[in-house]
């Protein structure tokens, strides 16, 4: 990845901190965006020797102008943008510590929290989506990676608005990933295919934190879908835990791929003339 740059939002939590170290290593260089001050601080500490290829700026992914301030200081520091990982989010736990063990009805929701998921979750990725876009086309060369959340929480039952936001995203990135085709801009999804050992689960959660998935299953499926091998790979949807990366590659990346959002399940809509084209 030398020469290529990377910005990850999200990245002062439990994934982004692993990728942000994963994409330095790989030779990138990388912007790291956070709402959190004193989290991008700690990040910085741990990554001495990387001030030359690491940005940590202050950003909220819910506020457009924030993301294009950000998108605009890191082609100006680095000379571009090729890769975003679209990592960013709240979880519920920013409204409960046990909101794993004794889940979150609507009557506990007000139109604010609603909106705030909906803005940082949904909202957030396509801001960083709009805001990096153009020079991804413009060089013909651009990776496009959101997170999002495995089916069962999406339609879980008092999992909202966290769920609802993440199908929103999913979709999103189905869409993006058709739009893009054939622009050297590809669009793939990554999820961790189960809760994850970082702080969206709180620690004081029933979970044996040993049984969680780890931070670093992110990383190889997320390296691999940036770099030239994965040149042609778009629309596809990455179950991390799944990703042996001991394995053949391509072996592996058969294994835990299915196309984004469950296109199958979409039942043939009835269009006046004939059903469009995607
Ligand atoms: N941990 C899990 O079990 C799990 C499961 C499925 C999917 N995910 C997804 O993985 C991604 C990373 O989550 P994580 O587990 O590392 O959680 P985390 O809470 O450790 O990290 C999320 C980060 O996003 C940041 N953030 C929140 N609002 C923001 C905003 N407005 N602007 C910029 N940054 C903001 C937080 O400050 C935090 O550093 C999320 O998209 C999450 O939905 C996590």
């Amino acid at each position: 990845m030398q020469g290529k740059v990377a910005i990850v939002t999200g990245a002062a939590g439990g994934f982004g901190r692993v990728l942000v170290c994963a994409l330095l290593e790989q030779g990138a260089s990388v912007a790291a965006l956070d709402v959190s001050e004193p989290g991008l601080a700690q990040l910085r500490a741990s990554l001495p020797g990387y001030d030359d290829r690491l940005l940590c700026a202050v950003t909220d992914i819910a506020d457009y102008r924030a993301c294009e301030r950000a998108a605009t200081d890191t082609a100006a520091r680095f000379g571009g943008v090729h890769i975003l990982i679209n990592n960013g989010a709240l979880g519920l736990n920013v409204l409960r510590e046990d909101c794993m063990d004794n889940l979150v009805g609507i009557r506990e929701l007000t139109p604010e929290i609603w909106n705030r998921f909906i803005a940082v979750n949904l909202t957030g990725a396509w801001n960083m989506t709009r805001v990096c876009i153009e020079p991804m086309l413009a060089q013909r060369w651009g990776r496009i990676i959101d997170v999002t959340t495995s089916f069962f929480t999406m339609l879980r039952g008092s999992f909202h608005p966290y769920g609802p936001s993440k199908a929103g995203m999913e979709a999103m990135a189905a869409g993006h990933a058709k739009e893009f085709a054939g622009t050297g801009v590809t669009v793939n999804v990554v999820v961790p295919g189960g809760p994850a050992d970082t702080p969206m689960v709180p620690s004081s959660s029933s979970f044996k934190r040993e049984n969680l998935i780890p931070p670093s299953a992110m990383v190889a499926p997320i390296v691999w879908l940036c770099s030239e091998a994965a040149n042609d790979v778009t629309g596809n949807r990455y179950v991390a835990a799944q990703w042996d990366p001991r394995a053949p590659q391509q072996e592996v990346e058969q294994r835990c791929r299915a196309p984004i959002a469950w296109p199958q399940l979409a039942q043939s809509p009835v269009w006046p003339g004939g059903k469009p084209a995607e």
